[in-house]
């Protein structure tokens, strides 16, 4: 089965669970929504997915294959690629610096420029501005642009939207489904959870580190009741 599924996971981080009992199957051009409170355990599922951090027990299968045994590079090398919380970015290297850094050779370098041009057609002007002078918008381009360079299959994003408006929101949700089309499996951690539910096909809620829901975007853009109460522990 293509994409990466998620079994019985648990999770600590200092000695304390955070993630009980995690099953979730995030296919193949699809975009799983995660959605939950902050605490709830979000970015320590994602940190545990890329081996930032490691998992207690569990199965984690990518491509029909455990990846449980792998480091983190080794699973960028199975093909998944990881935008963490915050912005990473080198904000005394120009743009076209900062995409140049992120692959190891020229030729994928120079692909990653045109496609990061394709991709955002106003970074043009900016190649050769430092990065840290850039929107915060304008940043997070650059963000997701090094994380698809080397195609990953699997592409797990925390909070993209972090510190920015709505309206830049709107800028980068066209560009995940236009990816999640090209065959990509996308987890999506995202704050704003109604323009999430718009591109979103499966949307999962975690609490207290427990999924206590898991539906379809479609059933749940309309009624926000229920999103609420799984908010709130009301089943
Ligand atoms: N490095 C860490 N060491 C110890 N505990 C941590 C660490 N990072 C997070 N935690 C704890 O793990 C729990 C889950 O945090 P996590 O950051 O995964 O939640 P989240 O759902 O991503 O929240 P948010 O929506 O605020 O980003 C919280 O209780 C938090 O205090
Ligand atoms: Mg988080």
């Amino acid at each position: 089965m293509k994409g990466i599924q998620l079994q019985n996971l648990h999770i600590q981080r200092s000695g304390a669970l955070i993630v009980r009992d995690l099953t979730l199957d995030i296919p193949s051009g699809e975009i799983t929504v995660l959605l939950g409170p902050n605490g709830a355990g979000k970015s320590t599922l994602l940190d545990a997915i890329s081996h930032v951090i490691p998992t207690q027990s569990g199965a984690m299968i990518l491509n029909g294959e455990s990846i449980n045994q792998l480091g983190r590079l080794e699973r960028v090398n199975a093909g998944l690629s990881y935008v963490e919380q915050g912005r990473q970015i080198f904000s005394h290297l120009s743009v076209e610096q900062n995409i140049r850094a992120a692959c190891d050779s020229k030729e994928l370098a120079d692909k990653g420029i045109t496609r990061t041009i394709e991709l955002f057609p106003e970074l043009q002007k900016r190649l050769n501005t430092a990065a840290g002078m850039l929107s915060g918008g304008e940043q997070q381009m650059i963000v997701l642009a090094r994380s698809i360079i080397k195609s990953p299959q699997v592409m797990l994003i925390d909070e993209l939207s972090l510190g920015l408006a709505p309206i830049v929101v709107s800028r980068f949700l066209p560009i995940l489904k236009e990816l999640k089309q090209s065959g990509m499996a996308i987890l999506l951690v995202e704050q704003f959870a109604n323009a999430a539910l718009e591109v979103g096909d499966r949307a999962a809620v975690l609490v207290h580190g427990e999924c206590v829901l898991n539906e379809s975007c479609d059933s749940l853009r309309g009624d926000h009741s229920r999103l609420h109460n799984a908010y709130m522990g009301i089943h």
